[in-house]
């Protein structure tokens, strides 16, 4: 089974092609619209083999492809490497009639998909997604950035980067064939997300369908990816420049960045979403905005799925829920204005909500087991 998603408008049209052999079909995308020269493939050092043989498919059919790899690293998503691969792409003799070709997680579909857009003042570019959240998610929609370090050693997450659409995502289950089971559940966790916005029917398929998701069934992912792509092209496409609804998308992430603040060497993003998501479900559910029993229900979906659903799941010891309060102001802060949710709505949806009930904040920080 194959899907293909149609994305964007003219003149940024990309297609989101979904259970094709990412070799064929980056093959195909540049037999029938070549490149003026070499293309580069930047790759994530973890896969390097699979984004060997895309390489040898366009090397086969006399396309010069080069390989160039970084460490998918937070630290390393930097304009550093973005200087240093545009040095390798002159090296390599890359034009302003090239491609870039990014085959990872959104670590390096954000840094390869930055470079494209900036390099000699933008150039094409495919993204071949590698993990279960770049394919529902960070390959989606033209957002792309690098994090800048700021002078006490922190990260400025995302503080420079560039709208620009791809004009290909490829996205083959067999490229997940190497993703660590931690890796796939924080996937799980924005298509838990993305449910929630908008696929009312997504939950129920997911609780009857997570063993074959997690045994990375290549039909079952393709039916996930469909489903969980098509509510985040949806939104992007209402909304492409983040004007209004594509904030949307952070449902859960203000809870979750002050989690990861607190405890980044022990929390993956997916992870702390998760945990996220069942925080704001909570101050909703407080707010009168859901139902009670939705918040059990996304409890019992999450655990279905293998995430956790309170701090104590994933440390020792959670930060009292005062710390945890103030880390999601500084993060605003940086952001320049005040809290501003993203709180769930009825059966299915979510709205943003400006300076939030303090008890209502506060009922989500209990629900996960703040201290
Ligand atoms: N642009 C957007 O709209 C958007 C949206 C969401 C997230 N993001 C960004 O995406 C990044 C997170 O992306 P991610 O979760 O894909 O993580 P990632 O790129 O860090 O990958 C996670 C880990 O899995 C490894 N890996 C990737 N694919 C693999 C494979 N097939 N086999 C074995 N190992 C593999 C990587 O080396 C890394 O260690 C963050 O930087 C975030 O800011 C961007």
């Amino acid at each position: 089974m194959r899907k293909d998603l149609a994305h964007g408008r003219p003149p940024n049209e990309s297609v989101i092609r979904i259970g094709h052999e990412a070799a064929d079909a980056v093959r195909h995308a540049l037999v029938s619209r070549p490149a003026g020269g070499p293309v580069a493939i930047v790759a994530d050092q973890a896969v390097v083999a699979f984004a060997g043989r895309i390489a040898q498919g366009l090397q086969g059919v006399g396309i010069d492809a080069r390989l160039c790899t970084m460490v998918a690293d937070e630290r390393a998503k930097s304009l550093d490497t973005v200087g240093s691969l545009a040095a390798q792409f002159q090296a390599h003799g890359i034009t302003r009639s090239g491609v870039v070709v990014a085959v990872g997680g959104g670590i390096v579909g954000d840094t390869a998909g930055f470079l494209a857009a900036t390099y000699m003042r933008g150039v094409r570019c495919i993204q071949v997604p590698t993990t279960l959240l770049a394919m529902v998610d960070a390959a989606i929609g033209g957002k792309t950035a690098v994090n800048v370090v700021l002078r006490d050693g922190s990260l400025a997450k995302n503080a420079v980067g560039a709208f620009a659409m791809p004009e290909l995502v490829v996205c083959d289950p067999a490229a997940l064939a190497t993703l660590p089971p931690r890796e796939m559940q924080c996937g799980l966790a924005e298509c838990v997300k993305h449910a929630l916005l908008a696929d009312a029917g997504l939950p129920e398929w997911l609780t009857a369908n997570a063993m074959s998701v997690v045994g990375k069934d290549a039909a079952t992912i393709i039916q996930l990816v469909a489903r969980a792509a098509a509510v985040k092209v949806a939104i992007v496409d209402r909304d492409p420049t983040e004007q209004g609804e594509r904030a949307l998308l952070n449902l859960g992430h203000t809870y979750a960045h002050a989690i990861e603040a607190r405890h980044d060497d022990r929390i993956k993003h997916g992870e702390a979403v998760a945990i996220g998501l069942i925080a704001a479900m909570t101050a909703a559910s407080r707010l009168g905005r859901v139902r009670h029993a939705q918040v059990e229900a996304l409890e019992a979906l999450l655990e279905r799925v293998g995430l956790p659903t309170r701090l104590q799941d994933v440390v020792s010891s959670p930060d009292p829920a005062a710390t945890l309060r103030r880390c999601m102001d500084l993060d605003k802060k940086r952001a320049g204005r005040g809290l501003v949710m993203v709180l769930p709505e009825g059966p299915v949806g979510a709205g943003l909500v400006e300076a939030p009930p303090e008890d209502a904040v506060m009922a989500g920080w209990s629900a996960v087991g703040a201290a």
